[in-house]
């Protein structure tokens, strides 16, 4: 069995240089503040382990330490071998009721081993960000799925699989799709992976984006995000796109729409934002000019065909750090971000989304996981919207936070929007 990730990054300073980020992290978290204030005093998960697979850096450190306070033994690894934090991974395992299992730069059998770490401690709750816990649970776990209360799921990528699963009849136990509640989608999707991704590019290759052309592939939340963001940077932007009206949607917000065929000869940038393999292959790398930048920001590496692009390259290289450099016979020079992995969660800089918009993404994790515990019985095995009013309740701590006020619905006003008698 994989040691703990104490047990093989012993550097004692990588611990202080965790707990630091994560108390950067916690002071711009105050959802997940007044949802751990009221954890410490109900203590919902006395007696629950939640096994988690998700990024481990600050933030996500940030939930478990908040799942923790309120009772919960929690073990956590990463959900991509690129995106761990060393430090805060150390710093989490060091967090009474948690260990983390967490480690960057990880080979794929060492990471299955760590799923398989946390799948030792037999969760009654799993919190996946993409579905490898849930897959590997009903794959070669089955046993655990009696005593499982259910899950919640973070992205979109997940959410498709727990769909896909569960139309063969084989999810076997409730899960949350927590991507696809507002509070979640409509702004760590949009404004988390925008901002973030630009960030990341911006920051490993020191490159400016006013004047550049930036070729977006998906024009779904995540690539309006980073549509929306690059065209705010200055960058003229075009969208590529296999669903007519998300293409009509873009042509309507006034970028280009082109196929992908098109658009290869006129980027500069290209950002993969599908959650679909193959979008940029061979034919489109023949097409691009000279120093071209290719970053993906889906869930998993197979955007970018980066094998059709090793064959076709005579000569490939570290250009900087977190930049490939894949070299063509005819001297152009094709540059990959953080190995087509995402590139916001996997530079060696990334940070991934900003703190305040995961405090979101995040207290929905928790108010999903409060629901498991309080009324996991009334709920089958399938994927599952998250119920309206803990989306709410999340948006009005948050709105609390800010000190932003709204309206209220008088009796009148709820009495008419929800009756169907009233005409002109
Ligand atoms: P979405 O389903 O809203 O959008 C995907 C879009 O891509 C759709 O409009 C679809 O028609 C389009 N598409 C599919 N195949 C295509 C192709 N071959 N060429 C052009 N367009 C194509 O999904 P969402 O929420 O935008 O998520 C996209 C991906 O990003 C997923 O893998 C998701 O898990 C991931 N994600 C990444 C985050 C990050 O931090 N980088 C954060 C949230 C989600």
């Amino acid at each position: 069995m994989t040691a703990p990730i104490s047990d093989r990054v012993t550097d004692p300073s990588l611990r202080a240089d965790g707990e630091r980020k994560m108390e950067w992290a916690r002071q711009h978290m105050p959802i997940l503040a007044v949802l751990r204030e009221q954890f410490v005093d109900n203590r919902p998960f006395e007696g629950e382990r939640i096994g988690m697979a998700m990024h481990v850096e600050a933030k996500t450190a940030i939930l478990a330490e908040v799942l923790a306070a309120g009772g919960a033994e929690v073990a956590i690894t990463g959900c991509n071998p690129l995106s761990t934090h060393d430090d805060v991974s150390v710093a989490l395992d060091a967090v009474g009721g948690v260990t983390s299992y967490a480690e960057r730069g990880i080979d794929d059998e060492t990471y299955y081993e760590a799923i398989e770490a946390v799948i030792d401690h037999d969760p009654t709750i799993t919190v996946d960000d993409g579905g490898d816990l849930v897959f590997a649970i009903h794959e070669e776990y089955p046993d655990l799925i009696d005593t499982i209360v259910g899950g919640c799921e973070e992205t979109t990528t997940g959410v498709h699989r727990l769909r896909a699963m569960a139309a063969d009849g084989a999810l076997e136990y409730p899960m949350f799709a927590v991507n696809d509640t507002p509070m979640k989608r409509l702004f760590d999707n949009v404004h988390g992976t925008g901002e973030s991704s630009l960030a990341s590019i911006a920051m490993t290759t020191n490159l400016s984006w006013a004047g550049k052309t930036v070729v977006v592939a998906g024009f779904g939340y995540c690539g309006k995000g980073v549509a929306r963001k690059a065209s705010g940077q200055n960058a003229d932007v075009i969208v590529t796109e296999v669903d007519p009206r998300r293409a009509l949607e873009a042509h309507m917000e006034g970028y280009d729409v082109r196929p992908m065929a098109a658009a290869a000869g006129e980027g500069d940038v290209f950002i993969t934002t599908t959650g679909n393999r193959d979008v940029i292959v061979e034919q489109h790398f023949e097409r691009m000019a000279d120093g071209v930048l290719l970053a993906n920001a889906g869930h998993f590496d197979v955007e970018i065909d980066l094998d059709a692009l090793a064959a076709l390259a005579v000569d490939s290289y570290e250009a900087r750090e977190g930049v490939q450099a894949y070299e063509m016979p005819d001297g152009r020079r094709l540059n990959v971000l953080a190995e087509g992995r995402l590139v916001n969660l996997a530079s060696p800089i990334s940070l991934g989304h900003p703190v305040e918009v995961m405090d979101q993404s995040f207290g929905v994790q928790a108010v999903c996981a409060r629901e498991l515990v309080e009324n996991g019985d009334d709920y089958e095995a399938g994927v599952h919207a998250v119920p309206d009013d803990l989306d709410r309740e999340v948006a009005e701590i948050k709105l609390r936070a800010e000190g932003i006020e709204t309206d209220e619905l008088t009796p009148q006003q709820r009495e008419y929007v929800d009756s169907w008698q009233h005409g002109t």
